[in-house]
């Protein structure tokens, strides 16, 4: 049977005001119900191009990792044409014709890479508001280039060159974040895998919704990755949980929106925590986004790092091989 995209499905609603039932929200979920406006609570953005002094950048870092598990990057080294030539040739992926995205299209065994739907088990068989395409992009070993479109001819560069940059602006801020526990420079990283921690690129397409207010996009969840680093589109959508409540993430240009994810916060035993955020959906408007995750290797065992563990903080989490926490997050099983 073929897939029904998301896509498709809102080419038809286009001059309705409706959405299938599946995409409707129960009350609880729906971001007109359950958003908060008029509270101004910004996720904190850090400027890597002003500050200099090392003990400062792994304090704003930690601190914003411990307290929101999410904050902004500016200034960050990617050049904006890296990042606008990654948008462009996506976004161009997506507007090809149907035939040409199937063709990348996953199939039941290409695991999780390919153009793709639906991603994990659904809460009472609702959907997001939202196609994607998986593929990794490092490292080299790992790459299947059958799961990158061949259209438009420039998508491989693009990606390369900005998994290029990415590589760097990784290995700073998980340096930092080792820093920021008491750990040495490099410990964080050699516990993520070290060169085998794999980039796991994702493109979020949201098409405009007729009822932005009863559908979501991506569900709430907090990422399986370790840290996960995303470049939006201009259109708002990504909101973090805080307080009781949903807020929404303002839109910079050329910033980097940086994820606590699970593994990272297991590392930590608890000292950074995985964000709690999902996405909303645009009336008029296409929102994407660009979220690489930073995925230990499969076979690789996480738990709290040995040195994180003492009597008065004895470890909170499970250890286990990454692709098992993977099974159970995906298939809604306790950890
Ligand atoms: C995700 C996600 C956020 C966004 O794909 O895991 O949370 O802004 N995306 O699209
Ligand atoms: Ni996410």
């Amino acid at each position: 049977m073929e897939a029904v995209r998301v896509q498709s499905i809102a080419s038809l609603s286009n001059h309705t005001d409706t959405i299938p039932s599946e995409f409707i929200r129960s009350e609880n979920e729906q971001p007109a119900a359950t958003t908060l406006h008029g509270v101004v609570l910004e996720v904190p953005v850090i400027d890597l191009g002003r500050l200099t002094d090392e003990k400062t950048i792994v304090e704003l870092i930690s601190e914003a990792s411990r307290d929101w598990g999410i904050f902004q990057v500016v200034n960050h080294g990617i050049p904006d044409q890296t990042i606008s030539n990654l948008q462009r040739v996506g976004q161009e992926f997506f507007e090809l014709p149907r035939a040409e995205k199937e063709l990348i299209a996953k199939t039941p065994d290409s695991g999780i890479e390919g153009y793709g739907t639906t991603l994990q088990k659904e809460v009472e068989g609702k959907k997001g508001w939202v196609d994607h395409l998986f593929h990794k992009i490092w490292p080299p070993s790992s790459v299947n280039h059958q799961f990158w479109p061949k259209n438009p001819p420039s998508y491989r560069e693009a990606n390369e060159e900005y998994c290029e940059r990415l590589r760097e602006v990784y290995d700073k801020l998980i340096k930092w974040l080792s820093l920021g526990v008491g750990l040495e420079e490099q410990e964080m990283k050699v516990a993520m895998g070290g060169e085998d921690t794999v980039f796991l690129m994702k493109i979020n397409y949201y098409p405009p919704c007729p009822r932005p207010d009863l559908a979501l996009g991506v569900v709430a969840h907090t990422d399986m990755s370790g840290l996960t680093i995303l470049v939006p589109n201009q259109v708002p959508g990504l909101q973090v949980f805080r307080d009781g409540h949903w807020h929404d993430v303002k839109y910079i240009p050329n910033a980097l929106i940086v994820h606590i994810g699970d593994q990272i916060e297991i590392l930590s035993n608890g000292q950074y925590k995985a964000v709690f955020h999902r996405t909303t959906v645009n009336k008029n408007c296409t929102r994407m986004s660009w979220p690489v995750f930073l995925e230990p290797p499969a076979e690789l065992e996480i738990g709290p790092i040995a040195k994180l563990v003492s009597e008065q903080t004895p470890a909170k989490y499970k250890t286990k091989k990454y692709k098992d926490y993977v099974y159970c997050k995906l298939n809604k099983l306790p950890q």
